[in-house]
This record gives structure tokens, sequence and C-alpha cells, in this order.
């Protein structure tokens, strides 16, 4: 499919119409950001790693039940999806207790819950995307009722079919942020990625941080962390 001209440019991507107004290509940058875009740097082959892994879980979450936008891998970094209009919503499950949770609740990161959360934020730059419930998301008529309902539906079915993959790769899913779009058809489908900046993975022995972590927190080997990663979905000679 050809690309044709950019359509938007994201903190971690860029997107491009093709000549079919049902499909985009998404191109995944190296750039990194954190903390509403405050914290800015660079993770050396971090596209290439985030629209590898994305594609992957996407397909899998696809052959297990879970509509997605993903078509085809083009390259290293371009894959061609589905063209959605994004919900504005920032859709957060949660296994075991971290970042934003373990502070805004005041408890130690680590705790397992017995059975996962659901947050949502409203997506809004101005607003810096604060924590919304589903009333007030209907209330301001982001989603309906069942849109709603089938979005929850689908981030607890991506959430027990990815913490038992990442478990037989000895990685403990603690938590993750999904998006969902509307097709023209206007069905609900998983869009965006689901990479190491979208998640957070420990590795199940040590506890390890293998995700943007330890970018945001200057923790050191982010490359390493993003490359361990993509030798435990793809084995290490990453094929
Ligand atoms: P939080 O603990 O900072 O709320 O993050 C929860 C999860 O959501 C974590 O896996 C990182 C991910 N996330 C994003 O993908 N984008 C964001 O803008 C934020 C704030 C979190
Ligand atoms: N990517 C988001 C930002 O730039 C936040 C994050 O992932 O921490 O603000």
């Amino acid at each position: 499919m050809k690309k044709c001209e950019q359509l938007y440019e994201g903190k971690a991507k860029k997107v491009f119409a093709t000549e079919d107004k049902d499909y985009v290509i998404v191109s995944y940058k190296d750039d990194a950001t954190a903390f509403d875009g405050l914290k800015k740097g660079v993770i050396e082959g971090k596209g290439a790693v985030n629209n590898r892994m994305s594609n992957y879980l996407m397909q899998y979450l696809s052959q297990n039940g879970v509509p997605t936008h993903f078509v085809e891998e083009l390259s290293e970094r371009e894959t061609v999806v589905r063209r959605v209009e994004i919900v504005p919503l920032e859709v957060i499950v949660r296994n075991i207790s971290a970042g934003s949770f373990s502070k805004r609740y005041g408890v130690e990161e680590g705790i397992v819950f017995d059975s996962p959360t659901v947050e949502f934020s409203y997506k809004n730059d101005d607003l810096h995307d604060p924590l919304i419930n589903s009333y007030q998301a209907l209330a301001l008529k982001l989603a309906t009722r069942e849109e709603i309902d089938s979005i929850i539906a689908m981030a607890l079915k991506v959430n027990s079919l990815l913490k038992d993959y990442f478990l037989k790769i000895g990685v403990k899913l603690v938590d993750f942020k999904l998006e969902f779009g509307r097709t023209s058809d206007g069905a609900v489908i998983l869009a965006d990625e689901i990479s190491p900046d979208t998640c957070r993975f420990w590795d199940a022995e040590t506890n390890m941080k293998l995700d943007k972590d330890r970018f945001r927190r200057d923790l050191g080997g982010v490359e390493d962390a993003y490359r361990e990663m993509m030798n435990r979905v793809f084995g290490d000679n990453n094929g």
C-alpha cells in the first residue's frame, strides 16, 4: 500500500494516509517522552521494537477474538492499520500496584491485586489527561454506554490473554494502557500500540523493570530492556 501525505505526528509515531481512506500507515519513532512531555529523549531502536512487538501481540489478540486495527507490517518501523477515530479515553488495566496508582493511593509498588483494576483517563493534552470515570465520560459524550461496556470487556480480555502470554516468557504484566477506535462502520476495535512504552513489564524472577520506567526514572539500561523484551517475545535471534 502506498504511503501518501502525513496526517499526524505524535510523540512516538507518525501517521500517513494511503490511497484507501479506510487504511493508514503508522511509522514508529525512537523519540520518547514522559510526564506529559516534560521529559524528552531518544531510545535507540525503540521504534522497531515497538512496531514489531505491538504487531505480534495484536495478531495474537485477533486470533483470540479481540478485534484490532492491525493489517500488515510493511517494514521494521512501518505498519498498515485500519483507519479509526480514536475514542478519547486511555484505558489502564492494572494487576500489580505501581506508578500513579501507588502515588495516588499512598501504597508501595508490587502489591498483587486479587482482581485487575480498570481506569480511564480523558485524552486531552490541554487538561493533561485527567482521570475520568465512565459516568463522566458518558456525560461528556466521549463514548456511548454500549461502547464503554464493550471497551471494558475487551480490556479485561486483553489482560487475561496477555498476562498468561507474558508469564510464559518470564515476565509479569504489571499494568498497561490501551486505546480503542471506531471504524467507518461504527465498530470499536483495539488501536494504538502495545509495547514497553505502554506496559509495565517486570522480570518474573527478579522484578527487574523491562519497560519505559527505566527511561522515566533514569534507571539506565533503557535500550537493553527494550532489546530484552524483544528477545523474550521473538527468541534470541529476533526472528
Ligand atoms: P501510570 O501508573 O503512570 O498511570 O501508568 C499506567 C500504565 O499506563 C503504565 O504501563 C504506563 C502506561 N501509560 C502510557 O502508556 N501512557 C501514558 O501517558 C501514561 C501516563 C501511562
Ligand atoms: N508518553 C507520555 C508523555 O509523554 C507519558 C508516559 O508514558 O509516561 O507524557
